[in-house]
Parts: structure tokens; C-alpha cells; sequence
């Protein structure tokens, strides 16, 4: 079972290629055992509409916004047997492209937990997992993101598995995070979402 090929994807928000997300994306992608078919999505590059809070979703099945990327995104989010958030901190939060893509999960918190319908869309828990860096070192700021995290899981029928966090980024540089250290919570990163 363990050799079995399982899909992951990794829901990002990387600002730059020369970053902390960027280099943390790398390590996660290295250290992945070779039967993980990764897919990654940049939520920088997509295009993600906000929610209103319009209502439609307290009455249907769906969302009225299907002009943009949330879709296709999703395909991919159900498809997967592993969900990795890849984040840095802004403002105790996610980046907005990244947030606004969890706001527009309020059509799966109606139908799970004020509609109280059975979900077609997620019927298979998945295992999810969260890696998230931050400028500063107050362990705080990473249970906020953490808890964003698995509010959104729980509508999409996944399991957080896993935090790896890299603090204290102001006073880094981003080849530090390949630390002996660092890559042996990737191992068990990946352990516990096998
Ligand atoms: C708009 C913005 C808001 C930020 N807010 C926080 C914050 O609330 N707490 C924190 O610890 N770091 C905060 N940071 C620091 C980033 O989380 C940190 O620099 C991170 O390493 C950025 O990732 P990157 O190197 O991939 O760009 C903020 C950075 C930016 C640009």
C-alpha cells in the first residue's frame, strides 16, 4: 500500500523565487518519497474572485462565481490524496491570493455544517499538512495560520497531519532552512502524510 502512487497537492502562496516559500517548496519537494505525484499551486498566478457572502451557497449546491480559477483548482484539491497549505505569514494571516481562494471554500462550510448534506465532493478523508515560515519567532503567529488551515480542511473532508514552520526569517537567510534539523522534520513531514 505504502508504494502505492498517491497524489499530493500543495496549495501556495510564493511570492518570489528567491524566498523562504520558494526554498521551502523546494526541500518539500526533494524530500517527497518517490511514489508522491506532486502538483503545485501557486495561488500568486491564479485568478481567485472574493466571496461576497451573497447567500447563493445557503441555498445550492454551488457557488454564483464561476468565472475564475476556483474550479479547476478545486479538481485538482479532490483528486488528491494529500493537501499541503506552503505559506509565509502576512499580517498574522495567509497572502489575500491564498485567502481569498479559502474564503471561496464557504460553499463547502454551508453545505457541511449549516445545510448539514452529506459531502459528494470530498467523500474520501485526505491527509493534509501545513508548512508555513514567518519573519518573526512567536510560535502564536504559527497556531493562527494553523487553525486557518484546518478550518478549511474540515470542509474539505482532510486531516492536518503535520506543521512545518520556519520562524524567525527577519534574522535568516534563506540557505539556512536546509538545516540537518530542518530536513528531518521534512522526513517525518512526509511520514505522517503517507
Ligand atoms: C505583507 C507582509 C506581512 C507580514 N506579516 C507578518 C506577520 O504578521 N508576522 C510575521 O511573523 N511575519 C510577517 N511577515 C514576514 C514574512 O512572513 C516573512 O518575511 C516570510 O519569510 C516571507 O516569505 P518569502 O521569503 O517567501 O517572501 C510579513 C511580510 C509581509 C511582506
Amino acid at each position: 500500500m505504502e508504494n502505492c502512487v498517491k497524489k499530493a497537492v500543495i496549495l501556495s502562496a510564493v511570492p518570489k523565487s528567491t524566498g523562504f516559500t520558494a526554498e521551502m517548496l523546494k526541500l518539500i519537494r526533494q524530500t517527497a518519497p518517490s511514489n508522491i505525484e506532486i502538483s503545485d499551486v501557486n495561488m500568486f498566478y491564479q485568478n481567485i474572485l472574493p466571496c461576497t457572502d451573497c447567500g447563493y451557497c445557503l441555498k445550492n449546491d454551488a457557488c454564483r462565481i464561476n468565472t475564475d480559477d476556483f474550479d479547476t483548482i478545486t479538481e485538482k484539491v479532490k483528486s488528491a490524496d494529500i493537501v499541503i497549505v506552503l505559506t509565509p505569514v502576512y499580517f498574522l494571516s495567509l497572502p489575500s491570493p491564498l485567502k481569498a481562494y479559502f474564503d471561496r471554500m464557504q460553499r463547502y462550510f454551508s453545505q457541511k455544517f449549516i445545510r448539514k448534506i452529506p459531502s459528494k465532493d470530498f467523500p474520501a478523508r485526505k491527509k493534509g499538512a501545513v508548512a508555513v515560515c514567518c519573519g518573526a519567532g512567536d510560535s502564536f503567529v504559527v497556531e493562527v495560520v494553523s487553525k486557518t488551515v484546518k478550518m478549511m480542511f474540515d470542509c474539505i473532508n482532510t486531516q492536518l497531519c503535520d506543521v512545518f514552520s520556519v520562524m524567525n526569517t527577519d534574522k535568516l537567510h534563506v540557505s539556512d532552512i536546509s538545516s540537518d534539523e530542518n530536513m528531518d522534520k521534512l522526513k517525518k513531514f512526509w511520514e505522517n502524510l503517507i
